[in-house]
């Protein structure tokens, strides 16, 4: 696939994320359109989307703040974000079934880390199920322990990038 473009996403984007966000996660764990639009409309620098010529293949959004709490729900409605915190949040980095297995994902990691970095963030954070570890320690974030969170009735770890 060599016509991939990753760019920001705009609220014509939003039926198409919403697809793939609940094609891809199981049941509780896919983000409401209400949330992924919000998620678009408040911070667009943190949400970047992987598309080829025919369609969105996946994406990545997230939040900003000074002061991280990846347990705190409210925060993936973006309550408490604040666009010039140097923390950086992600929320969801989601492939659609069709892309998955194909580098889809290490691509927009890739991006999104060297944008986050252009803009002054200092740190990255997510939480992710055991068997994502090993991915995201490929692009450097180390395992920082288990989560708090039951976020879609799941256990989870924290795992966080400087930058
Ligand atoms: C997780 C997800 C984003 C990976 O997307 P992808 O495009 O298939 O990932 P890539 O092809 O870029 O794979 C990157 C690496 O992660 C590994 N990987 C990907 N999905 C994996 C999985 N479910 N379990 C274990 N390893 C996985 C790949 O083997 C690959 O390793 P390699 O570099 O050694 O070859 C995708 O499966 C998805 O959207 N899942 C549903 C949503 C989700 O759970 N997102 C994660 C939230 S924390």
């Amino acid at each position: 696939m060599s016509d991939l473009t990753i760019r920001s996403a705009t609220k014509l984007d939003l039926d198409r994320c919403y697809e793939i966000e609940t094609v891809s996660y199981a049941g509780d764990e896919a983000a409401t359109k209400e949330k992924i639009l919000k998620r678009i409309e408040t911070y667009p620098e943190g949400f970047i989307v992987l598309e080829n010529s025919e369609e969105i293949i996946g994406f990545i959004n997230s939040g900003a703040t000074h002061k991280v709490e990846l347990s705190d729900e409210e925060f993936k409605e973006l309550i408490g974000h604040d666009p010039s915190g140097k923390h950086i949040v992600i929320m969801s980095v989601v492939v659609h079934p069709k892309y998955q297995g194909k580098g889809m994902a290490s691509k927009l990691m890739d991006n999104f880390i060297v944008s986050m970095k252009a803009l002054g963030k200092t740190e990255m954070y997510l939480i992710c199920q055991t068997e994502l570890i090993d991915m995201y320690a490929k692009h450097g974030f180390v395992h920082l322990g288990e989560s708090d969170s039951d976020h879609g009735g799941l256990s989870w770890h924290e795992m966080s990038l400087s930058l």
